[in-house]
């Protein structure tokens, strides 16, 4: 067993020192005290994982130093070892949590053993915290889809920074995932397993900001009747993701300034300082560079929250990972909504490919949301997605930035869709398209069509 850090506890100093000896030899590095009083300021000092204490000592006696260890330290294990052994004594040191109880004339032996069990359930406990964190940081991460390349640096920024700690800002219009991203980063984090805390930077006064991020002290101002803690000092351990950071008014601005770099806060109306120990995402979607220069963001904010950057594309830069996106969304939908919807039909699919998203990934989302509540079941076409994206789609049908379509190339998706939408009768086609029939079956005839527009 790797090297154990324990603390001995015993006011008789043959019997302390025998001790010592034993664990020493057992490769353990030792702490000896010899009094209660003591026992407790090493403990806050250094994290042990074993305590071996004497029951009968002056002021702080064996039990406190028990009870006190369980308290502040649940997973240091505690063992007792007396010459006055009662079983009632060794019964209330058992319901106060400790490992055992060990009486006096001891044999070495013995000592080992029970040590060494103890220490294998301090490991085990220790080996089962750090599998509920990595849990717990692995489902609470938020799954980020994309695979075109702007979506893969972003991936490996995120995976080279997370870890890091270093302030971050991330730029990106709306609903282009800033949040996303930024929880994603927690979640791969050495701070997964503590808060994210979230807050919107534009959506409060001054005086509102500042109770809410540094929190008050009671009696601050009328009506603050108790002690409010701040979401700065709430996300103890973990990250706060300052939104729409640019919209923060100027004077809150040196406020934050001043607690990130110091590490410590006061509360509104207070005088004691308090530490934070947290990590700072802040998002925007205004030009910062430009606000600076402006006069209207403080240039040494800037640079504090600057440390890293991240520029999220519009969803349109993007656009292989449109079907991707659609699929997630189509999925989570039908799930949400107990339907069986299993695909996203080609027609509907081009005409999502093809829109522009001034609202980015939340507007697609919104679309999918949509077309899942208006389908009941089967397949997502295009009638059940919003009027204005069906026009959209004959002007670049099918085809991508690099190859525009001719007319005939536009005039034949044109009409094959047309039929789509009138099951293929070809008098209702013709009549839409403000042609005869004749010229109709022409042009189908010429695109090799004939067979196909029948049904
Ligand atoms: N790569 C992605 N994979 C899956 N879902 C995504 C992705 N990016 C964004 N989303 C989803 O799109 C929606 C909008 O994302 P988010 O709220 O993070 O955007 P935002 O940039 O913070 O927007 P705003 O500026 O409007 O606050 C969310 O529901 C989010 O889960
Ligand atoms: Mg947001």
């Amino acid at each position: 067993m790797k090297e154990a850090r324990i603390l001995i506890v015993d006011d008789e100093d043959i019997s302390r020192e025998n001790l010592g000896h034993i664990l020493n030899k057992e490769g353990h590095s030792v702490v000896s005290v010899d009094r209660g009083i003591e026992a407790l300021k090493k403990l806050e000092d250094t994290e042990f994982d074993l305590v071996l204490t004497d029951l009968k000592m002056k002021q702080v006696d064996g039990m406190e130093v028990l009870t006190r260890t369980k308290e502040q330290y649940p997973d240091t294990e505690v063992i007792i070892i007396t010459a006055y052994a009662t079983v009632a004594t060794a019964i209330e040191a058992m319901r106060k949590g400790a490992y055992n109880y060990i009486p006096k004339p001891y044999k070495m032996d013995q000592v080992r053993l029970v040590v060494k069990r103890a220490l294998e359930k301090k490991k085990l406990k220790d080996e089962l915290r750090t599998l509920k964190r990595d849990y717990k940081a692995r489902v609470g991460s938020p799954l980020i889809i994309g695979k075109s390349r702007k979506m893969q640096e972003i991936n490996e920024m995120l995976a080279q920074i997370a870890p890091t700690d270093c302030s971050v800002l991330i730029f990106g219009e709306t609903g282009t995932g800033k949040e996303l991203i930024a929880r994603a980063m927690h979640h791969q984090s050495n701070r997964a397993a503590a808060r994210f805390l979230a807050f919107n930077c534009g959506a409060f006064t001054e005086e509102l900001l500042a109770n809410e991020l540094f929190g008050h002290e009671r009696g601050a101002y009328s009506g603050a009747t108790s002690t409010k803690i701040g979401l700065l000092e709430a996300a103890r351990g973990g990250t706060v993701f300052l939104d729409e950071i640019g919209d923060m008014p100027p004077s809150m601005q040196v406020k934050l300034l001043r607690v990130i770099e110091g590490r410590s806060l006061l509360r509104v109306g207070g005088t004691q300082s308090i530490a934070i120990d947290i990590r700072v995402i802040a998002a925007t979607n205004k030009d910062l560079d430009q606000e600076v220069e402006a006069g209207r963001f403080r240039k040494d904010l800037f640079y504090r929250l600057n440390v890293v950057s991240l520029d999220l594309p519009l969803l349109a830069e993007r656009k292989d990972d449109i079907p991707l996106l659609a699929h997630h969304f189509r999925r989570r939908y039908a799930k949400a909504l107990e339907k069986t919807i299993e695909d996203i039909s080609d027609e509907a699919m081009d005409i999502l490919v093809n829109h522009e998203y001034p609202g980015n990934i939340r507007e697609l989302e919104n679309i999918i949301e949509r077309a899942v509540a208006l389908c009941n079941r089967g397949v997502i076409l295009p009638k059940h997605l919003p009027q204005g994206l069906e026009k959209l789609c004959f002007t670049v049908y099918r085809h991508s930035r690099d190859h525009l379509p001719t007319l005939e190339e536009n005039e034949l998706e044109y009409v094959r869709w047309v039929l789509k939408r009138v099951n293929g009768n070809k008098t209702r086609a013709a009549e839409i398209l403000g042609i005869d029939r004749v010229s109709l079956w022409r042009k189908l005839k010429r695109w090799g069509l004939t067979e196909n527009a029948e049904g």
